[in-house]
């Protein structure tokens, strides 16, 4: 193994921890009322998870020059606010009104747990309490950042035109526009998020943003791969869904071997935006994502 690649693991399972720790600070204890919901809400977040939402937001932070420290209260926020609202996205993502899941992090849907109500009810509650702590940052820009990432210009507005395109044909720049929406918008949110609390200079954000749109992208395209020739048991999640649902996927839209190709076009792209000596933690989790399994 390289270095670099010693590296990442290291850094990865590092902020693997703190993203945990946070959403186990943050979220009310199952005790307090009311139980079911707050079972509900930390059965999802703490359910696992690969956390990748709040450690690209945290190493496009120190890219742009911050420092991440127990004391660093503001990216912490704003990682924890990341996760949170990305768990609130999967368990309405798997109600069945939406994809009709049963498997998610290796185990029973929110609402299979639990019930509808309740997983509906979770969801929103995750949501809220990231609305409270990305506030907390103190950066009206952030919660702006957040708000559109996930409102219906954004997530909300991909996830609108990936259940209306369920069982019609659809092109590639259909699928693009779905998956920059759905899945890219709060990726590229991510990494906006690190450099705007760090301070980031203009061109710097600018860069960064085209390497969250690029690797935003080639994330959704690999999350559609996998669930072609993916392994169940290392996603946590069931196989052959979008196709036995006919969702609106990218290999179905240019076939699978073409999605391999773009996905790894899309992460060169990405890591082209660093200069091609430069060796840094972002261009390490592109490469990561667009070579990941799980
Ligand atoms: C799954 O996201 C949903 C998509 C947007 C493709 P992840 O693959 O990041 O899921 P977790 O958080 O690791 O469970
Ligand atoms: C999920 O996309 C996108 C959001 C949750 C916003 P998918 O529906 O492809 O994600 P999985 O495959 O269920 O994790
Ligand atoms: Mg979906
Ligand atoms: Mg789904
Ligand atoms: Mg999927």
């Amino acid at each position: 193994m390289t270095h670099t690649a010693i590296d990442l693991r290291t850094y990865l399972d590092e902020k693997r921890e703190v993203v945990n720790h946070l959403i186990d600070r943050y979220l009310p204890p199952s005790d307090t009322d009311p139980p079911s919901l707050h079972q509900a809400m930390r059965y999802s977040a703490l359910a696992g998870g690969k956390r990748l939402r709040p450690i690209l937001a945290v190493a496009s932070y120190e890219y742009c020059g911050g420092e991440d420290s127990e004391n660093a209260q503001a990216i912490r926020y704003a990682m924890t606010a990341l996760e949170l609202v990305h768990t609130y996205s999967l368990i309405h993502d798997d109600l069945p009104c939406m994809d009709d899941d049963d498997l998610r992090r290796g185990q029973p849907t929110c609402h299979k747990k639990f019930n509808e109500a309740i997983a509906v009810l979770a969801g929103d509650a995750l949501h809220d309490i990231a609305f409270e702590l990305i506030a907390r940052t103190g950066s009206t820009l952030a919660v702006v950042e957040l708000a559109q990432a996930i409102g219906t210009l954004g997530m909300l507005g991909g996830q609108v035109a990936d259940v209306e395109a369920e069982g019609k044909p659809v092109t590639q720049d259909d699928v693009i526009d779905i998956h920059r929406r759905k899945t890219g918008a709060l990726i590229r949110c991510a990494v906006r998020l690190g450099a705007i609390l760090a301070g980031a200079d203009k061109p710097t954000l600018l860069k960064l943003t085209t390497y969250g749109e690029k690797t935003g992208l080639a994330f959704q395209i690999i999350d559609d791969i996998l669930d072609i020739e993916g392994d169940p048991d290392k996603l946590g999640k069931k196989v052959g869904a979008d196709t036995a649902k006919q969702k609106a996927t990218y290999p179905a839209a240019v076939g699978l071997e073409q999605a391999r190709r773009d996905a790894d076009a899309l992460i060169n792209e990405a890591v082209s935006v660093f200069a091609a000596d430069e060796e840094n933690l972002l261009k390490s989790i592109a490469l990561y994502i667009g070579q990941r399994r799980r």
